[in-house]
């Protein structure tokens, strides 16, 4: 199969090339970001290859379809960017990885909540530049604080074990209840209720219309002064501009990001030497309290091995018409 890989970077060059040892494809990388004006590159293919910020609205399906090609590999869980109805309508196929290490994304969040926690990020440069003063780097005991986690699926599930490890009273928010984790002692409340309990929040549920911007004024005001909140789902369900009043307010007392709404333009590129016109980024950055990182949750040894051979297995499937056990389904269409 002929497959073309949009936003590639040396390292899905390296996984990709060898898990293809097992499969044989014809594996094409561009650099450039699949939109309207890139889908040409993919002429003549039998699969085009996705990521995280590729543009896979109805616009760039169309143009797909045009071009003949059957398939969109996405080499990511998340599929919020996708429009699934356009799709299914021009019969064209869209696989991508459910699973391929949760622990990846889980210890992230976990590095995020303890860096803040412990002021890591600026300790590290402290230290560097011979300041050994504690001044200003008091944290908290992770032991009896409240967590809540929203979303308690493959992700939300591995944090919330890893936090009763530390002693934590672990809440939850979910659309289905776990019944493992209720056996483990984790509570499932109305969001409201979880909302006005916890010392922090982290998100693990999808990027839809009901989670867009579930930060936001009026559920910031529901929380306790001083929360942490921490984000490694979707960027979008975090309001940059609102969490950037709770911080001034004092009502955030750490905020840690691994996804933004706006990453599109900025993650996964080296932007050092251009200037950043984001003005609600770059505001973020200046917060002592803020701790961002760009889109790397998932970024282990182990996530890169699974996402490359379980990607080019899904392609091989649809060659060799076999069922595809990854399609995503119109009825997991979601918007946002
Ligand atoms: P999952 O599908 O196993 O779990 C998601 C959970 O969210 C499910 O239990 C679902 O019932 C719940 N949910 C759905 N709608 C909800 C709502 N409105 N309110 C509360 N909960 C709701 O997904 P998984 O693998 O745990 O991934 C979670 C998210 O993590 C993904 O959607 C993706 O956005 C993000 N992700 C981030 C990565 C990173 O590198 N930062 C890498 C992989 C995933």
């Amino acid at each position: 199969m002929k497959v073309t890989i949009y936003s590639s970077q040396p390292y899905d060059k390296k996984y990709f090339i060898a898990a293809n040892e097992n499969f044989g494809h014809q594996l094409i990388f561009h650099e450039a970001r699949l939109e309207p004006k890139t889908v040409e590159l993919a002429r003549g293919s039998d699969a085009v290859c996705a990521f995280v910020n590729d543009d896979l609205s109805e616009i760039t399906i169309e143009a797909l379809k045009a071009i003949g090609v059957p398939m969109i590999a996405l080499r990511c869980a998340g599929y919020n960017n996708v429009d699934l109805r356009t799709a299914d309508k021009l019969g064209i196929h869209v696989v991508r990885v459910p699973s391929y290490s949760p622990y990846a994304v889980a210890e992230h969040t976990i590095a995020l909540m303890l860096s803040l926690n412990r002021k890591i990020h600026r300790a590290y440069s402290r230290v560097r530049d011979g300041n050994f003063s504690l001044q200003g780097l008091t944290g908290f005991d992770m032991h009896g604080k409240t967590v809540g986690i929203i979303g308690t699926g493959r992700i939300g599930s591995i944090v919330a074990n890893i936090l009763q490890g530390f002693g934590c009273k672990v809440l939850a928010f979910d659309t289905f209840e776990n019944e493992a984790l209720k056996k483990n002692g984790v509570q499932y409340l109305p969001l409201n209720k979880l909302l006005a309990q916890v010392d922090i929040i982290s998100f693990h549920c999808p990027l839809t219309p009901e989670t867009f911007h579930l930060i936001n004024e009026e559920s910031l005001a529901l929380m306790k002064d001083g929360v942490m909140i921490i984000n490694t789902s979707r960027g979008a369900i975090v309001d940059a501009s609102e969490a950037i009043k709770g911080l001034k307010s004092g009502k955030i007392s750490h905020l840690g990001l691994d996804v933004y709404e706006q990453e599109g333009d900025l993650f996964f590129h080296d932007l050092s030497e251009t200037i950043i016109r984001d003005d609600v980024f770059e505001r973020l950055l200046t917060f002592p309290n803020v701790l961002v990182t760009g889109h790397q949750g998932f970024f282990t040894e182990e996530a890169l091995v699974n996402i490359a051979h379980t990607t080019l297995e899904n392609i091989a499937c649809y060659g060799d018409k076999k069922p595809l056990q990854n399609t995503l389904h119109l009825d997991q269409a979601i918007a946002g």
